[in-house]
């Protein structure tokens, strides 16, 4: 075995270790009434209750630069509610986060949405596909201007200048991966993801060209955080379309 494919290998079994735990710790959230009443040999505390979600979103939702999983920590409180609601009532279709959103009530969603953002925004991110300097001249090009020919709005309209995402639900850009960014937008023009209305995000992945898509996702990919960013408060101009559930 190569010193390559050793590494995959360790990966993998890395990963269908998590996957046993996670199953575990699935039923630990699901149960929570149940075990709160138990005798508790684990303390009952939200942090011990959500190492189900840090096994793949990293410790306090920062995702580590590996692969998919998308950093949750330091995201607007009522963005990361929105998500688990829309998991839960079919409007995004990742397996894992549908069962583990199933059973949960819109008081419990609050919770951890609360916890996550009260943590600290994303990482440093480094990979994402080489490409010509004119694909991430137009990733750019389309973040920070948008195309008035395509009647594309610029990202940092709605995201904040600084990428870092407003209050109280349109998300930071940085600090997800390459591949999670890519499909995001992908599943948003086919979609396969859906906001709630008005899903302002569905109507501009349509305007934008396929190739499009794969220019902003390499760029964004390649931003950092400051580790103590924070969403701003509120938005630097009136928002070129109407955008997103504001409700808490
Ligand atoms: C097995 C790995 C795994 C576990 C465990 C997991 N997640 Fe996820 N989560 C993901 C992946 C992968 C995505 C992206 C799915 C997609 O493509 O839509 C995601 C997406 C999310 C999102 C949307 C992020 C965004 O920026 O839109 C939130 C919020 C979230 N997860 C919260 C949680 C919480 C809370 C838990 C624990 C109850 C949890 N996750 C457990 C893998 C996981
Ligand atoms: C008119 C305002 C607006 C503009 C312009 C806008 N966005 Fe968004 N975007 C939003 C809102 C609001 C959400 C949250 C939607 C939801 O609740 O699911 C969002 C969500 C996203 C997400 C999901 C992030 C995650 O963690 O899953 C991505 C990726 C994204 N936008 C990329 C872009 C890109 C790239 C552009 C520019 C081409 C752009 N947005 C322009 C308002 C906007």
């Amino acid at each position: 075995m190569t010193t390559m494919q050793a590494r995959i290998v360790h990966k993998v079994m890395g990963r269908l270790r998590w996957t046993t735990r996670v199953l575990g710790l699935v039923l630990a959230v699901a149960v929570r009434p149940a075990l709160a009443a138990a005798p508790a040999q684990i303390p009952d505390t939200i942090e011990q209750r959500l190492k189900t979600c840090t096994v793949c979103h990293g410790a306090h939702g920062r995702a580590g630069n590996d692969g998919y999983y998308p950093s949750i920590g330091g995201k607007p409180g009522a963005y990361l509610y929105h998500q688990l609601v829309n998991f839960r009532d079919g409007r995004r279709h990742y397996p894992t986060m549908v069962y583990l959103t199933s059973n949960l009530t819109d008081a419990y969603l609050h919770e951890i949405a609360d916890y996550f953002a009260a943590q600290n925004l994303a990482i440093e991110r480094t990979e994402a596909p080489t490409v010509g300097p004119e694909v991430l001249a137009r990733g750019e090009q389309l973040v920070r201007n948008g195309d008035p020919g395509r009647k594309v709005p610029a990202c940092v309209a709605c995201h904040d200048s600084s990428l870092g995402g407003v209050l109280p639900a349109t998300p930071g850009l940085v600090g997800l991966p390459h591949d999670y960014l890519f499909a995001q937008l992908a599943n948003w023009r086919s979609g396969a993801r859906k906001a709630l209305p008005p899903d302002c995000m569905a109507e501009i992945t349509k305007r934008l060209a396929p190739d499009d898509l794969r220019a902003v996702a390499v760029w964004l990919s390649l931003q950092h955080a400051s580790p103590d960013a924070r969403p701003a408060a509120k938005l630097e101009q009136v928002p070129p379309m109407e955008c997103g559930s504001t409700t808490p």
